[in-house]
């Protein structure tokens, strides 16, 4: 009697929970939910086009060239023609892959390009104007993109992005604000005025008629027009006549690389992320490697000994990708060594929850690195499995804001990701070392991390922000608050987010998100956190497959993002 009570009271409890739950899960903040396909990026004009060419029939590659493309009119602050990126992705069939379209310095580049005599770094040489500009790769990747693994014909996709040019792009008011804050950099790059130096207003139209012509000619010439055709030589002479050294033939010399992306398992998830020149496949491994022995879930969601962990193991990785890393055409790179096990297990060695490690007791060395906050990212998943990852930019907002009017496109700042001196820090704190030093043709290290995860075997997760030196640490939050912490991709996209990336020895927090509690005991512990200076860490995007197959997009409240599907 006893033993049927203590059971019907059981079944009573399980009900109750079950109940719990539900509503729990009813009342948790999801994103978009579709049943076939999705798109997600920093504007809505790019996430629909993408979708359209999804809903037409094309793949994930075609939708990629063509959101790519028309992030360039949407999200000009970083959305391209003029800069580069990465794309990491993995086909219906399992099969992965990544490519390279990042910028590279010119033939003439030179070591020193931008010290002075004295040996010291000259301010703004490498962030503003022609000189900070490095090849642009965006177009090298586009075609490539779509000649191996695209199915559409060119037309197809190029033709929307041509009319989105034509037609225009509503400015949202956080455009609005973007815009208003970098005017004052625009007449110091620029001998004459350019399209956004007008006063741009909430819900006016920002038509680019000559971005337009432009891909008109693309697609009547295809990748050449840009590399050696007309557009090349308007380009030239454009940066030449402000200055910069770029020639006709370091286009016509650019090429996009595939490269074997960077993959690790993580409990019961394989991540397959971006390979140098990107550092963020590495550093993310590192990373992840570093508290894969740690109870995360036991911890919980940004409390003390979590925040302690994940610091302790980004001090780590960052302090190698400073020394190491840089572009594997040019620098032999341990990564075997790297994302050893043993190596990392010994890393984290003199790790305690009783103290902080200070940053120059990890080091390997004076050498600091930093990088821009103003990329972008886009996640797509096609109705046919395959999925892609990718992260574009032109480093700096609206990259060096060199503007080539009679193109319609703004030129990127990618040079700075150099160490222009070894031991310098760039424009996001990261400091460089030997491995990330200047040559001609060589790609400048980034950071920018498009991840695919995959949980049993089966697609799981799209993800990727901008966010500089600090995209590497938003991309491994994102997961691990998916994965150890149960939340939703939009919830997990959305959570308050810290950085830490070894020099500064400083934890950076998105302001009044954590528990005030928890910042004294980690400053008790000897952690510096800094709440200024970083209003915003990140502005993820991503995809989740359910557990049902469908796909919920998670797009950051912190921008202008938005998922698109059907
Ligand atoms: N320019 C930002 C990055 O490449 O990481």
């Amino acid at each position: 009697m006893i033993k049927n009570f203590a059971y019907i009271l059981a079944l009573l409890c399980f009900f109750v929970s079950c109940k719990k739950n539900n509503d729990i899960k009813e009342t948790r903040k999801k994103g978009l939910i579709t049943q076939n396909a999705m798109v997600v990026s920093a504007r809505v004009e790019a996430s629909k086009i993408g979708s359209d060419i999804l809903k037409k029939g094309g793949n994930a590659f075609d939708a990629m060239c063509a959101t790519q493309l028309s992030l360039a009119i949407a999200y000009p602050y970083a959305g391209n023609l003029g800069g580069g990126g990465f794309m990491v992705y993995r086909k219906a069939n399992g099969n992965i892959g990544s490519i390279d379209f990042r910028e590279k310095a010119p033939m003439a580049a030179t070591k020193d390009m931008y010290l002075d005599e004295n040996g010291e770094v000259i301010p703004e040489k490498s962030t503003l104007g022609a000189m900070a500009v490095g090849v642009p790769g965006t177009i090298a990747g586009v075609f490539e993109v779509h000649e191996k693994l695209g199915s559409l014909p060119i037309e197809d996709i190029l033709k929307p992005v041509i009319a989105l040019a034509h037609k225009g792009v509503v400015v949202t008011e956080k455009q609005e604000k973007r815009i208003k804050h970098y005017q004052p950099f625009f007449p110091k790059a620029n001998k004459d005025s350019i399209i956004l130096d007008k006063l741009w207003k909430a819900n006016d139209t920002i038509k680019y008629p000559a971005l337009a012509k432009t891909l008109e000619r693309i697609l009547k010439h295809g990748r050449d027009e840009f590399y050696k055709g007309e557009t090349a030589k308007i380009l030239v002479k454009f940066i030449q006549e402000n200055g910069g050294i770029i020639t006709e033939e370091d286009l016509a010399r650019y090429k996009a690389q595939w490269r074997t992306p960077i993959t690790f398992t993580y409990d019961d998830l394989n991540i397959i992320s971006m390979s140098p020149p990107s550092s963020g496949g590495v550093c993310l491994a590192q990373i992840m490697k570093m508290i894969e022995p740690f109870h995360l879930d036991e911890y919980g969601h940004n409390s003390l000994k979590a925040i302690q962990a994940i610091t302790e193991a980004e001090r780590r990785a960052y302090a190698d990708r400073s020394f190491y890393l840089g572009d594997p055409d040019f620098v032999k790179i341990p990564i075997e060594t790297l994302i050893n096990d043993a190596y990392l297990s010994g890393r984290m060695a003199d790790f305690s929850f009783e103290k902080a490690t200070l940053s120059s007791d990890v080091s390997h060395g004076n050498i600091q690195i930093i990088e821009s906050n103003e990329t972008t990212h886009y996640s797509i998943i096609d109705q046919f499995g395959n999925a892609i990852s990718a992260t574009t930019t032109l480093n700096g907002a609206y990259g060096s804001k060199l503007y080539c009017s009679e193109l319609g496109f703004f030129l990127n700042n990618e040079m700075d990701d150099f160490s222009s001196k070894p031991g310098e820090p760039n424009m996001f704190g990261l400091i460089g070392a030997e491995a990330n030093s200047i040559i001609p043709e060589k790609r400048m290290l980034s950071s920018m991390t498009p991840t695919i995860v995959e949980k049993n075997g089966k697609l799981y997760m799209s993800v990727g922000t901008p966010g500089g030196a600090t995209i590497i640490t938003c991309v491994l939050q994102t997961i691990l608050n998916i994965h150890e912490f149960g939340m939703t991709m939009q919830e997990a996209v959305d959570a308050p987010r810290f950085h830490h990336q070894w020099l500064p020895d400083v934890i950076m927090m998105e302001p009044n998100s954590f528990d005030k509690s928890i910042i004294q005991q980690l400053e008790k512990l000897g952690y510096t956190i800094n709440e200024e200076d970083s209003p915003v860490i990140g502005i993820v995007d991503g995809i989740l497959v359910l557990d049902d197959n469908s796909y919920e997009g998670g797009a950051d409240r912190r921008g202008d993002d938005t998922a698109v599907g059907f």
